[in-house]
């Protein structure tokens, strides 16, 4: 049966169907709930329960407290209401944010290819094309599991019918060892359902832009780029790249040939453990060499943990403003 949920302050309800979360069945409903990783361990889509009760699932301990849950408090994304509820954000609503309802789609895989070490580039033609922001991801069903794993598109938003997604293996990982670099082939169906996240660029920004990426954390960047570049919505970016060797860079011609064409992108490969032609270190130290100051500029980061915690260390560090910096942390999909 159905429950509802209504969100303090709004009149409209929505219905949560049996087993989806509040996050899921909100975005379903074209409705607007803050969250970020949709796995319980961020802790943005955080909202108080002001009536009813829920079931917490999986959230994390460290993110939900004993106390928090105590005291009301709720991940939307792993919350399950037990009876109908009336919930609030706890984090900004950011309701004039465009909605792109989250939806289950199906797709045939056309572009299965090496990119990178332990690297691949999943190109999917979609059935129906997906309205999505630069900087969204989408979950994969791994098939024969109903198991789903987080993939960020690399191609802009105008392109909504061939979704992009970058996908570095983990030894013995079910979705990554166990399909995409072992069974998964060109021609294959795929089901996914997306769009999902609040990362990413949506409207024009008056500042310059660092992006910081670490390994396929350049997903997300790579649509921003392409993007803030096609509908002019940054006045110049830097787009900095960080791997361990060569062999981790990837679509390095791309950037280099963007570069050339185009004046507002600046792209900066960095390997933190070989010597090569390009600038070496960590990616952050090359941000911090090649800026004396951040201030006015906008930072949008995407990688492991923590690269981005030192990125953002760095940018203050360079006085750049914290409300500027967006960021994505990512683990990696096994
Ligand atoms: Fe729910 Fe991250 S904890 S979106």
């Amino acid at each position: 049966m159905d429950r509802t949920v209504t969100v303090s302050g709004h009149d409209d309800a929505f219905p949560v169907a049996a087993g989806n979360s509040v996050l899921e069945a909100a975005l379903r409903a074209n409705h607007w709930l803050p969250h970020a990783c949709s796995q319980g361990t961020c802790g943005t889509c955080k909202i108080r329960v002001l009536c009813g009760e829920v079931d917490h699932g999986a959230a994390d301990e460290t993110i939900l407290t004993a106390d928090d849950r105590a005291s009301g408090l709720a991940l939307a994304c792993q919350a399950k209401p037990r009876g109908d509820l009336t919930i609030a954000p706890v984090n900004d609503a950011d309701s004039g944010r465009p909605m792109h309802p989250l939806r289950d789609y199906r797709g045939t895989v056309r572009e299965l290819s090496d990119i990178a070490r332990q690297t691949r580039r999943l190109v999917v033609e979609l059935d129906q094309p997906m309205e999505f922001d630069a900087g969204q991801y989408t979950e994969l069903i791994v098939p024969g599991s109903g198991v789903a794993r987080q993939y960020s598109m690399a191609n802009p938003p105008s392109e909504q019918r061939l979704l992009e997604f970058h996908i570095r293996q983990t030894e013995g990982g079910l979705a990554t060892s166990g399909w995409i670099f072992d069974t998964l082939a060109v021609e294959d169906r795929i089901e996914l359902r997306g769009p999902l996240g609040q990362f990413g660029i949506v409207e024009p920004q008056p500042e310059p832009a660092i992006l910081i990426g670490g390994g396929t954390g350049l997903a997300p960047l790579k649509s921003i780029v392409r993007h803030a570049l096609d509908t002019d919505l940054l006045p110049s970016i830097h787009l900095y790249h960080g791997g361990r060797r060569e062999a981790d860079l990837y679509d390095v011609e791309h950037f280099r040939a963007l570069e050339a064409a185009d004046s507002r992108f600046h792209y900066h490969p960095v390997l933190s453990e070989e010597g090569w032609s390009g600038a070496t270190g960590m990616v952050t130290d090359a941000v911090l060499n090649d800026f004396a100051s951040c201030r006015g500029h906008s930072a949008y980061l995407c990688g492991p943990p923590a690269m981005v915690a030192a990125a953002v260390k760095a940018l203050k560090r360079r006085r750049m403003s914290p409300r500027l910096i967006f960021k994505e942390e990512f683990t990696a999909s096994t």
